[in-house]
């Protein structure tokens, strides 16, 4: 991959995003301007990944302040405020899409801004919040090559890589990082069930990569553990609490039982900005439920279940912090400590 899968296009005033729904057979990059189309494109996961999203929210508004004509600053405000509402009620489980939000929002409170510095300022602010985002994820990667050895075989959930961030990736970092410097991982990547991040898009960035993978149905996980062929787990997470229960894509629990049933260290990577301070525990995450036909009739040729039966597509699940072993973010390692990660830290 010679660019970002999600990127700010300043001089045309354009969201530039990779539509990961093609992939693996086809590279198209999408130019977006309207909000429409880019809550579209977040909702139907063309953009995904809790960093990434943040990222193209953060893009968005800036994009939408270009796109304003001239008008009065409260005018302005009101208009990017709608934006806002309509970008925040996308994916409702990644947290760094209402920090990013948020952000964007707190240059519209500029005192005394005009309108054509505010949009300035929007534009300035997204560029700072991707520069910071790629700088957060390679120290996640450098943090983590603190826990992990050259050779290692790390199985991963979904897909926490570059196509999940601006670049680097969380769960990945590691890995890419890694092959900077000359280090030779393997990765099992799970196919996740039921939108496959897994065998589409990190089986495809990783052999891009030209990093050693295997891919496995996730009932697999099990099996290769059992065979001693993993060294750890790396997942990235879409909200961690306070206490250090991580929502990530469904399906990461289950692997979070299975490593602790093996002995196998399970490591979660994410940027401090997916931590939320304010949400106490798991149970208050809010957890995003996505279409049935995901399960019965995507990527069949034709339906795989009754019409009539009743699905359950909950897109994130939590996992406990007691099957954590450490918590990755760019500032530090922090491990689990008795089931506390962040001790009384206000910052992480
Ligand atoms: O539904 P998705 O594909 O956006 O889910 C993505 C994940 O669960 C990732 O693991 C998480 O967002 C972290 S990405 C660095």
């Amino acid at each position: 991959m010679s660019y970002d899968a999600v990127a700010f296009d300043r001089e045309q005033n354009e969201l530039v995003i990779l539509d990961q729904t093609l992939l693996p057979g086809e590279e198209r990059l999408l130019r977006l301007t309207d909000i429409g189309d880019i809550c579209e494109a977040i909702c139907s996961l063309r953009v995904r990944g809790a960093p990434a999203i943040g990222a193209a929210a953060a893009i968005a508004m800036a994009v939408a302040g270009g796109a304003a004509g001239d008008m009065p600053p409260a005018d302005f405000r009101e208009r990017m405020f709608l934006a806002r509402d309509c970008l925040a009620s996308t994916r409702p489980t990644a947290f760094d899409l209402f920090r990013a939000l948020g952000e964007m929002a707190d240059v519209l409170d500029t005192p005394g801004a005009g309108t054509a510095q505010l949009k300035k300022m929007l534009a300035g602010k997204a560029e700072e919040y991707i520069a910071r985002s790629v700088d957060a994820c390679r120290r996640i990667g450098e943090n983590a090559l603190t826990l992990l050895r050259d050779g290692d075989t790390l199985l991963t959930h979904c897909n926490a890589g570059r196509l999940a961030a601006v670049r680097y990736g969380t769960a990945l970092a590691p890995v890419y990082v890694g092959a900077e410097r000359g280090y030779r991982f393997k990765v099992y990547a799970d196919e996740t069930r039921p939108l496959l991040q897994g065998a589409r898009l990190t089986a495809w960035e990783l052999a891009d990569a030209g990093i050693e993978t295997v891919l496995i149905c996730d009932s697999m996980a099990s099996a290769v553990m059992a065979a001693g062929k993993i060294d750890a787990v790396v997942v990235g997470a879409d909200t961690i609490a306070a206490n250090g229960e991580t929502a990530n894509k469904i399906g990461t629990s289950a692997v979070a039982v299975l490593a602790r049933h093996y002995g196998v260290p399970f490591y979660v990577c994410a940027p401090s900005t997916t931590v939320n301070p304010d949400c106490p525990d798991g149970a208050a995450i809010t957890i995003e439920q996505r279409a049935a036909r995901e399960i019965t009739a995507l990527w069949y040729a034709k339906p795989m279940a009754p019409e009539s039966v009743t699905v359950f597509n909950p897109a994130f699940d939590i996992t406990p912090a007691a099957l954590i072993t450490a918590i990755i973010t760019e500032n530090a390692v922090y491990p689990n400590n008795g089931g506390e990660f962040f001790g009384n830290s206000q910052t992480v």
